[in-house]
């Protein structure tokens, strides 16, 4: 069943979601060689802490840190550990706020040091292709246009899209209806509606779109270890369109 969220609702909303993306902002300038990915999630929980938010990776589902974070080949439910960054990886921090209850959740995928070619190109057509998807997003619209439009501009750039993982409603609830499938054909799958909230956030393999779940039963790897970038916002659908929850404030 899908939620659709009064005025009141997406206005409440909104200071998680730009806690988390202030929260991405301000983690930018750490991502460097040298720190581990539990510094990171020290930095994250106490930053979201300190200015009034709860970190909704914690104990969700029994997942044992604050932030998620996914190194190259790790495509997403990454857990943070003592392992240090090396130039030329890449990184997603993927940062899910909990404020009065209410959830936000945004990611990117930063470059650490200087970024090797394959590396820039999948995080670059990641980034654009979440960016793709969000303007086909107004009412009318069906959640299958979104996944064709990201299917068809990473295909075309010859990487590729995992399929069993996905965008998601969100609002009081981390996880909710619907689905938003980052693949798919033209009018298909659900009309969109105003006041529908969720995320698209597409992960982009390098190699082939095959995924596999690691011992820790959370860590998420390509099957051929190829890299894999990914990027997300959460967003509300307006009458006219749409508008980005997950924009930084500071
Ligand atoms: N933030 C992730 C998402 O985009 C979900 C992480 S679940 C966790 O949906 F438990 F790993 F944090
Ligand atoms: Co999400
Ligand atoms: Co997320």
């Amino acid at each position: 069943m899908v939620q659709i969220k009064s005025d009141a609702d997406i206005q409440a909303m909104l200071p998680a979601c730009q806690h988390a993306a202030n929260t991405l902002v301000m983690i930018e300038e750490h991502i460097k060689a040298g720190i581990t990915t539990n510094e990171i999630n020290r930095i994250v929980h106490e930053y979201t802490l300190q200015h009034g938010g709860i970190p909704a990776p914690l104990n969700y589902r029994g997942f044992p840190k604050s932030v998620c974070t996914s190194v190259n080949h790790v495509v997403c439910h990454g857990i943070p550990d003592h392992k240090k960054l090396k130039d030329g990886d890449i990184i997603n921090v993927d940062v899910t706020t909990i404020i009065d209850g209410w959830h936000g959740d945004n990611s990117k995928t930063f470059y650490v040091g200087k970024p090797k070619v394959r590396a820039q190109k999948v995080t670059e057509v990641a980034r654009e292709a979440l960016q793709i998807g969000i303007d086909v997003v107004k009412p009318g619209a069906t959640l299958g246009d979104i996944g064709y439009a990201i299917q068809q501009f990473v295909e075309k750039n010859r990487f590729s899209v995992v399929r069993e993982y996905c965008g998601h409603g969100i609002g009081r609830v981390f996880h909710e209806d619907p689905q938003v499938v980052h693949y798919g054909k033209q009018g298909e799958g659900m009309v969109i509606r105003e006041g529908m909230v969720f995320t698209i956030e597409p992960m982009v393999n390098a190699g082939k779109a095959a995924v596999k779940l690691l011992n820790d039963d959370w860590t998420v790897v390509t099957r051929d270890r190829s890299l894999s970038a990914q990027f997300e916002h959460t967003l509300a659908v307006r009458p006219n369109g749409v508008e980005i929850l997950t924009l930084p404030t500071i």
